[in-house]
């Protein structure tokens, strides 16, 4: 083995699912951000952690609002999921802009996005700081998965997405 940077190390960790998670600011107006760092951490009572960096909109929208709901991206959802990693919701309104659709969730405010395979609605229950990021962890309150099947989305380093495939 040979010693190296972190930074290093992080560079040969894909592929990393993706996932999209939705907030609203307090008059309602939901917001989309594209995160790698997500994991579910509990089966009893049903829990997942997110990890947001402390400069993103969506972290101070998650924070205020104790809500969120997290969905998994199909592998043809690239270009909408590029382009809620690389805009911020102080300045674009990402439904708008991607033509992705928000349906009304059953028990938080912010929206399910319709195009992606599965949605879980959360509530925040904890938060850890853990840097430059947050972990938020949320109790899944809802889950609900789209009718036909697909593939999930995956970085692969960089803005490189896309599906991946079993080999062999
Ligand atoms: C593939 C991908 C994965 C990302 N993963 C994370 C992540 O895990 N945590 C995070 O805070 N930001 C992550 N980002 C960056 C945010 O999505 C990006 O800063 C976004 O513009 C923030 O939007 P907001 O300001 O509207 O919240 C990722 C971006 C991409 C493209």
């Amino acid at each position: 083995m040979r010693e190296v940077s972190v930074s290093e190390v992080w560079k040969r960790k894909y592929p990393e699912p993706v996932v999209l998670v939705t907030s609203v600011d307090e008059k309602g107006k939901p917001n989309i951000i594209a995160l790698g760092w997500s994991m579910p951490t509990s089966f009893e009572p049903p829990m997942l952690a997110i990890s947001v960096g402390k400069t993103r909109y969506s972290h101070k929208l998650i924070s205020e609002g104790k809500e969120f709901v997290l969905a998994f991206p199909q592998e043809g959802m690239k270009d909408e999921v590029l382009y809620c990693g690389t805009h911020s919701g102080r300045k674009v309104d990402k439904f708008k802009e991607t033509g992705l659709t928000a349906q009304p969730a059953k028990e938080v405010r912010p929206p399910l996005m319709e195009e992606c395979l599965v949605n879980m609605e959360c509530k925040v229950v904890g938060e850890l700081d853990t840097g430059d990021h947050t972990i938020f962890a949320g109790r899944i309150v809802r889950a609900s998965v789209s009718e036909e099947e697909g593939q999930r989305l995956y970085s692969l380093g960089g803005e490189r997405l896309g599906g991946v495939r079993e080999s062999g």
